[in-house]
This record gives structure tokens, C-alpha cells and sequence, in this order.
């Protein structure tokens, strides 16, 4: 399933491009696309007519299964440029096989890898204006796939879209970020999806995330759904907790998204001689740690969201405040990875692509 369909890349490029309606200094988060896109579609079990087209709409049956059964997983990969002007993507091995490993979870079959990497590398040259440089500029690049399969009977689809669209990002928070830690509500359980990037499990925390919302809080902190006793992922991110100078995070699992900043945070922490700690990290301990000052920090790690400190935690009506640190992990994590990112650094892990 897994292997090339040994069709061409067919590739329409747009009349002119939409470029200059964009103001690319006052940019929301993932509502302005690129001029072309990526779509390959799965049909009578192959990956069929790979194609780069313009950025447009789709005509799908209201009967595909996407639409009923939720069939659906996606990534959230970036590009960078530096300032010589050459763009860089980040880790895409990593976007590949994980969507890959979603689609699995879901039922969907896998996409081959040179269809992957031909389809990413043509867009981004194609669309290469559309990444700005400079601090903080990226271009966030959403490969995903749906079933597209007509027909309301519960079973997967038979066939399926991939594609791949790509939009041109600042920071996805601006400002603080509050955090509730979830004691009713749970993002994934034991044997479930929480480790795949299924769209459900997005859109399954708008609701709760929008209670969090209504307090003042931005995200949420997820803990295991059987006893909100320790804590596990952020909405968009995974998160970290800073006591005293070891670094804490909950360990990968069937419930836990196995984030690509996550796992190069890690590594930077490891490459710093710093004390890393993957193990399940207790509600209890964290409020405790804030109670009596070990606490020094949290931080969500993710794609789109890159390194975000949290300023404030919320549990169970209780609110502690977090002391800012200019020079905490945070911050130092932040600059080792960009300066990766933008090629402004060594590469000693080989992340640059
Ligand atoms: C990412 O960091 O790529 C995400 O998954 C966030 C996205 C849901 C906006």
C-alpha cells in the first residue's frame, strides 16, 4: 500500500498570483492560503492522479463519509526562510510518518512517501514568495487527508482525498497564555485516538476549551480521562513543567500526541546537559511545586504554536500565577530551535531540510 503510484506529478500553475492581496504583516493564523495546493485522490486501492492545482474550492458528495463518520487526519508542518533567502523545512520526516500512523488509527490507507516529498518540495518552490523571512514568519504547511467515499453506511471509505495546502503564519498566540487544567471534560482514553492527529480530537475540545475561554483561560490542560490525576497535553500542544531546574513531561502514550517540537525540545535539553524527566507528571505535585516555588515554569510545544510560556494556572477555581522569566527554558528553547529553523545555527541534529 505504501509504495509509489508511478504516475507524474501533474502540476497547473495559477494565471496570476493572489500575493499581493495579502498583508502579510497583519496575518490570522491559518486564513490566508498560498496559490496552489496539492490533491491526490484514493480510488479502486491506489493513490491516483497526483496533481498541484490552484488554491480553490472542492465539489464533495454531502454523502461522503467525512462528513458523517468524521474519517478525517491532518499535520502541521512549517517552512522557514533565512536571509539569503533559501526556504527550510523542519523535521518533514517526522509530519510523513505520523500522518501515516494516523491514517492507521483511522482506517485510512497510507500515502506513499515520494508522492509526499515530490508534492511538498514542487509547492513550496512553486509558492516560495509566500514565505517571508524573518523572526517569527513561517509558512504553516496543512497536509491532510478525508474520506470521500459516497454513502452514509458506518464502515471506512473506500476512497479517500489527500491534499495539501499551505498558509503563510506569524505567532499563533500573541500575548499570555492561561491554562485550566481539565477535572470534568477529557481529550482522549486509553485504546482511543488521542495519539493519532484525527480532526475529532480538535474539534472534540472546542466546547470545553470554550468554557476555559469564558473564565479568561486559552487552552486547556488535558489529564488521563479515568481520574484527572495527572497531567497530560494542551489543546494544540504538548506542555512541559519547569521545577526547579529538571524539565517534566508526560511520557508518549495511546492518549498522547507524539508532537515533533515536543520531541526536539527534548533533545535540546538533553543536548544542553539539562535534566529531562518523561514520566507521568501528577496534578498534584504540579500544584504543589506552585504552592512552594519549585515551580519555575510551564510551556506548551507545538507546530503552529512553536514554544508558548503559560503565565497562569487554573485548578479546580484556584488561580496561580506564574513568575515571568526572560531567561528560563522557555525562552532558551525557543531560540536554540528557531535559530535551527532559520538557518541561523549549526544543525548538530540534522533537522533542516
Ligand atoms: C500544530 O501545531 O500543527 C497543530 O496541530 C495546531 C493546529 C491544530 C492549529
Amino acid at each position: 500500500m505504501n509504495s509509489s503510484t508511478n504516475q507524474k506529478l501533474e502540476i497547473q500553475k495559477v494565471e496570476s498570483s493572489r500575493i499581493a492581496e495579502v498583508d502579510f504583516n497583519n496575518l490570522t493564523f491559518g486564513s490566508a492560503f498560498t496559490d496552489h495546493m496539492f490533491e491526490c485522490d484514493y480510488k479502486d486501492g491506489e493513490w491516483q492522479n497526483p496533481t498541484i492545482k490552484p488554491y480553490g474550492p472542492l465539489t464533495i458528495s454531502p454523502a461522503a463519509k467525512v462528513f458523517h463518520y468524521g474519517q478525517a487526519v491532518f499535520e502541521g508542518m512549517k517552512a522557514f526562510k533565512d536571509d539569503n533567502g533559501k526556504v527550510w523545512l523542519f523535521r518533514p520526516e517526522q509530519n510523513y510518518l505520523r500522518i501515516n500512523k494516523s491514517s492507521v488509527r483511522l482506517a485510512i490507507p497510507e500515502f506513499p512517501r515520494d508522492v509526499f516529498f515530490e508534492a511538498l518540495t514542487t509547492l513550496v518552490k512553486l509558492d516560495k514568495e509566500w514565505v517571508k523571512p524573518g523572526q517569527g514568519n513561517s509558512l504553516y504547511i496543512r497536509p491532510f487527508v478525508i474520506a470521500t467515499q459516497v454513502g452514509v453506511s458506518a464502515s471506512p471509505s473506500s476512497e479517500y482525498k489527500f491534499m495539501i495546502l499551505m498558509s503563510p503564519a506569524q505567532a499563533y498566540y500573541t500575548g499570555d497564555v492561561k491554562v485550566v487544567i481539565a477535572d470534568h471534560y477529557s481529550r482522549s482514553a486509553n485504546g482511543g485516538v488521542g495519539a493519532a492527529k484525527a480532526a475529532g480530537n480538535y474539534g472534540a475540545q472546542f466546547f470545553p476549551t470554550n468554557l476555559a475561554r469564558e473564565k479568561g483561560f486559552q487552552q486547556v490542560i488535558w489529564t488521563d480521562a479515568s481520574k484527572h490525576e495527572y497531567l497530560e497535553e494542551a489543546g494544540t500542544m504538548n506542555v512541559f513543567f519547569r521545577v526547579n531546574d529538571t524539565l517534566l513531561t508526560a511520557p508518549i502514550s495511546d492518549r498522547i500526541l507524539d508532537g515533533v517540537t515536543r520531541k526536539s525540545v527534548i533533545a535540546l535539553a538533553k543536548n544542553d546537559n539539562i535534566a529531562v524527566e518523561e514520566r507521568p507528571v501528577s496534578v498534584a505535585e504540579i500544584v504543589e511545586a506552585a504552592k512552594n516555588g519549585s515551580l519555575k515554569e510551564i510551556f506548551g510545544a507545538g507546530t503552529a504554536a512553536v514554544i508558548s510560556p503559560v503565565s497562569a494556572f487554573s485548578y479546580q477555581e484556584t488561580i496561580y500565577e506564574l513568575e515571568k522569566q526572560e531567561d528560563g527554558f522557555a525562552t532558551r528553547f525557543k531560540k536554540e530551535l528557531m535559530d535551527i529553523q532559520y538557518n541561523r545555527s549549526e544543525d548538530p541534529f540534522g533537522w533542516r531540510y
